[in-house]
């Protein structure tokens, strides 16, 4: 696996953006590129695990198994390497478009095995990160989602993986309508934008 550890030597605390999707040219990828723009306008260290484009490997093997008996267990190199990269972060962003109600399976692959026991939690381990936050690309509507309690499930679900990894102060962001069509969103683009706009106060707050 190819580590695509981006650095900028900046003055302030350590960003490490997390994402996922197929497409370079997504949504997702455009709201990850405002993030780190902003963050380096604001004097931010950006380091960024872009997971599709570094080929990692999201089915946990016998190699990365946890072992309740052994929370020294030397996993697997590639494992090493991204636990690795969380050492000097301060804040995470995770990014990345809700897929059924839930997130795409090569982010849930990487809390499979990089969080792993003995690493991310376990004998007074954990992610040594301060701060997480959470930005989730949702294809429907918020009035619908909000109904249904979507966004407590999901707010539970994140924030109680956070918190198994030490990390007490997180935060959900949701972009909503990405698709817009049964919303009848008219200007998909202007739309977006704002989306956008929406993301990058979440590493505006991070400053704050
Ligand atoms: C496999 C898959 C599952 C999806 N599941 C949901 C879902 O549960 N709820 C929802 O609102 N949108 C769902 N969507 C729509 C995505 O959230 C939407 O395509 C994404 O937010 C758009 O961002 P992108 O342009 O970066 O892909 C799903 C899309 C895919 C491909």
């Amino acid at each position: 696996m190819k580590s695509n550890l981006t650095d900028t030597a900046k003055t302030s605390g350590k960003t490490y953006i997390i994402w996922a999707h197929p497409r370079a040219d997504s949504l997702t990828a455009q709201v990850v590129d405002a993030l780190k723009k902003q963050a380096a306008s604001q004097k931010m260290d950006v380091a960024e695990l872009d997971l599709y484009r570094t080929g990692f490997d999201p089915s946990l093997g016998t190699e990365d198994e946890p072992d309740w008996q052994n929370p020294n267990k030397i996993y697997s190199e590639e494992v090493r390497t991204l636990f690795a990269e969380l050492a000097d972060v301060d804040n995470i962003i995770v990014v990345f478009p809700l897929w059924w109600y839930s997130m795409p399976a090569i982010l849930k692959g990487y809390f499979d095995r990089v969080w792993n026991y003995g690493l991310a939690y376990g004998r007074g381990q954990r992610i040594p990160a301060r701060s997480i936050r959470w930005i989730s690309l949702v294809g429907g509507a918020q009035d619908k989602f909000e109904t249904q309690s979507k966004d407590a499930y999901m707010n539970d679900l994140l924030t109680s993986m956070a918190l198994y990894g030490g990390i007490e102060d997180s935060k959900v962001e949701y972009l909503y309508n990405t698709i817009g069509v049964e919303e009848d969103i008219q200007n998909p683009g202007e739309h977006h934008k704002q989306l956008i706009e929406q993301a990058k106060k979440v590493v505006v707050s991070l400053a704050q």
